[in-house]
């Protein structure tokens, strides 16, 4: 085989090990010990049955340091600020295909985001974001995508209230975003979120997970 071809299957195959990069010291012990059957991963629509609260809540400690590295990947000096920015929901819930994630606005985001349905349109400058990671049967965690809606100034994208909706690759590499890059990748982020057109393209978290819900 000439070593250029040899080169190339190396280098794709090396490539998808990096993006997927498990974080070992965050391993969920019980399901090393003992892995789940995969359909506990859950599907669209279904919430998965793989960790429990308090597992989630360790895990999310555990992979912090990992997620800012990813947030820090990206190159934009905005989300190297993320630690610092208000969680709006109560903590990593659950989501489809064995992610968790939780949301966090920026501060000029914030305060209207925490109103939810009665907030105001969002300023320009407005950054809300989703941190997430995934993990598998067998307990392994590793950072998921990032998501991204930036309000960007008057006329950016008027069909969509001038949002950014940008996706980002754990290692922080762009997947595509509305109005720039490969928008054809991230066009179906704004067609599900367009189904908010009225609170501003916001979808919100369920009632239960919002930061100002009392109980559970
Ligand atoms: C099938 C529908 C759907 C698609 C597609 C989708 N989202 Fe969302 N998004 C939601 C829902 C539902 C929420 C509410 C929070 C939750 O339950 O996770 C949400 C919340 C968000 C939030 C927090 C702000 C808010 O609306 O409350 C951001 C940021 C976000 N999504 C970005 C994206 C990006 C970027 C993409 C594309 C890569 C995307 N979303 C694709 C359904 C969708």
């Amino acid at each position: 085989m000439p070593i250029a071809l040899l080169a190339l299957l190396l280098l794709t195959i090396a490539l998808p090990a990096r993006a997927q990069t498990f974080v070992d010291e965050c391993r969920v012990a019980r399901l090393a010990a003992k892995p789940a059957p995969r359909e506990a991963q859950g599907r669209l629509g279904a919430p998965p049955a793989l960790l429990t609260q308090a597992e989630i809540e360790l895990t999310a400690a555990c992979m912090a340091a990992a997620l800012d590295r990813s947030f820090a990947a990206v190159g934009d000096a905005a989300l190297r600020r993320v630690r610092e920015w208000a969680p709006m929901s109560r903590s990593f819930k659950a989501s489809e295909h064995g992610t968790f994630l939780r949301v966090y606005a920026n501060p000029q985001a914030a305060e209207s985001y925490a109103r939810y349905e009665e907030g105001p349109r969002m300023p320009q400058g407005a950054i809300v974001i989703k941190r997430s990671f995934r993990v598998e049967p067998d307990g392994r965690a590793r950072p998921h995508r990032i998501y991204v809606m930036e309000k960007m100034g008057a006329g950016y994208e008027t069909g969509i209230n001038d949002w950014r909706f940008a996706a980002y690759e754990p290692n922080g590499t762009l997947v595509g975003e509305t109005g720039g890059r490969d928008n054809a990748r991230v066009r179906f982020c704004a067609e599900c979120h367009a189904a908010a057109r009225e609170q501003d393209f916001l979808i919100f978290v369920l009632p239960k997970f919002r930061i100002n819900s009392i109980g559970e």
